[in-house]
């Protein structure tokens, strides 16, 4: 069942999520109206499917698909906005301005799968704002369930499900040994519904206004619209919802007022991403389709700026240190990996570097992949291999104890573009 098409005059494509216009239970019943309910077992499932969401948390799995798979006795549901990644703050955004939203989400999802407990998983700074959103549904009647509100740590793999998992069984919010799915076996064995706070989100439209309104928008095979957090080198910073698919560059130039051509590189997916050079944005749509060419993924709609004058290299290292040092440290390759990586890739950037090194760094990163319980050592070497190929000529340089990033500072101008005449 879905109610009236969208207002569209007030809302245009690039706007759904924050179409309210505030946080308030007013503002969101103003412009949204009541929750839907769906009574047959398996309809919103469906509807899920048709509309073709697929999770906004980073992996990108079909939302309706897991739903169907975590329906079943004492089944549990949590929205995940711990948001670990340093360069993503779309969930906190989400929260602070479309609460009620992701809870309409949490809602219609855990009655889907026959919840008996829902659980909202959410950073410090987002505790309030959550926690006043469910007072008020409560003053006005709006709670149909019990929602509880757990403290997710600040920390890198505090969002990994397994760790959600564990911090609400009341462990650390660390990841551990997977044997079955979470949408099986997650909280106490019971079958787990993880599922990001923009997912969610998404649910409580498609709810509303049906698979083929979430469809007119965004890249056919993974629709609708999504928040990408775009940091760097741009002008415009910031959160913006915008279209799947939609242009790199003209993300860049459009939503980031800056000029393509000003940049050395970008980096899509977040730290677990993918660096593009920036001579090839135009080539790329953020979506997995147009990203997988590249051997790249949106993640969790991370597009990070790096200028001409800066140093990929020593960007990566010091992205690569800090992967390194939030590690749970259970696992060999986070254990031994992670750290031989970052030193080797600090040598690279920032010290004397022995013949080989960028060699070693690739072996060690193929040596970690697929081998932890989670997939932080796999995240963190397809980083590191994207630095290496992205930056191959900063190599060659560094080893001449030069800086591709200082001679285009010095010279005012990108000298790859001069070196191409
Ligand atoms: C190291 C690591 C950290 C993660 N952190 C988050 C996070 O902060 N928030 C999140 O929603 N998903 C995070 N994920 C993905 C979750 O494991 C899970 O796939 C996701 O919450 C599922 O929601 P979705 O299907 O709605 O995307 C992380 C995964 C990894 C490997
Ligand atoms: S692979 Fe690393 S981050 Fe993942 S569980 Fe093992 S030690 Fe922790």
């Amino acid at each position: 069942m879905t109610v009236d098409a969208f207002p569209e005059e007030s809302a245009p494509q690039r706007s759904r999520l924050f179409a309210a216009g505030g946080p308030s239970l007013a503002e969101h019943d103003g412009r949204f109206g009541s929750l839907p309910e769906f009574r047959r077992p398996g309809a919103l499932a469906a509807l899920l499917d048709e509309a073709g969401l697929v999770g906004r948390g980073g992996a990108g799995f079909p939302t309706g698909r897991k739903i169907s798979t975590a329906t079943g006795r004492g089944a549990i549901a949590i929205g995940n906005g711990a948001e670990g990644e340093p360069a993503s703050s779309k969930d906190a955004t989400l929260l602070a301005h479309a609460p009620h939203l992701v809870l309409d989400g949490l809602i219609l999802a855990g009655e889907a799968i026959g919840a008996r407990e829902l659980y909202m998983y959410v950073p410090t700074h987002s505790l309030a704002t959550v926690r006043a959103a469910l007072d008020e549904r409560h003053d006005a009647r709006w709670d149909r369930h019990h929602v509880k509100v757990i403290e997710a740590p600040d920390a890198f793999v505090a969002g990994e499900k397994s760790a959600v998992v564990s911090r609400v069984e009341g462990g650390p919010a660390l990841p551990r040994d997977q044997f079955a799915s979470t949408a099986v076996s997650g909280v106490r064995g019971r079958p787990t519904l993880v599922q990001n706070v923009e997912t969610l989100a998404h649910i409580g439209l498609i709810a509303r206004y049906g698979p083929r309104w979430f469809r007119s928008v965004g890249e056919p095979s993974e629709p609708g619209t999504m928040l990408v957090t775009l940091s760097g080198a741009v002008r415009a910073g910031g959160v913006v919802e915008v279209p799947t698919g939609v242009s790199i560059a003209e993300l860049i130039s459009h939503d980031g007022g800056t000029d393509p051509g000003t940049l050395r590189s970008v980096l899509v997916g977040g730290y677990h991403g993918t660096w593009l050079p920036a001579a090839s944005l135009g080539d790329f749509q953020l979506c997995r389709p147009s990203l997988a060419r590249a051997g790249a993924s949106p993640g969790a709609g991370i597009v990070h700026a790096l200028a001409i004058g800066d140093c990929g290299l020593a960007r990566s290292a010091d992205i690569v240190t800090y992967l390194a040092e939030q590690s749970a440290g259970q696992c060999g390759p986070c254990i031994n990996g992670l750290p031989r990586l970052a030193q080797l890739l600090t040598d690279l950037a920032y010290g004397t570097t022995i013949p080989g090194t960028a060699t070693e760094i690739r072996r060690i990163a193929d040596l970690v992949d697929g081998r932890g319980s989670c997939r932080h050592p796999d995240g963190t070497a397809r980083f590191v291999r994207s630095a290496l190929d992205v930056f191959a000529s900063d190599i060659l340089l560094h080893n001449d104890g030069q800086c591709e990033a200082l001679l285009t500072t010095a010279t005012g101008h990108d000298s790859r573009k001069e070196s191409r005449v």
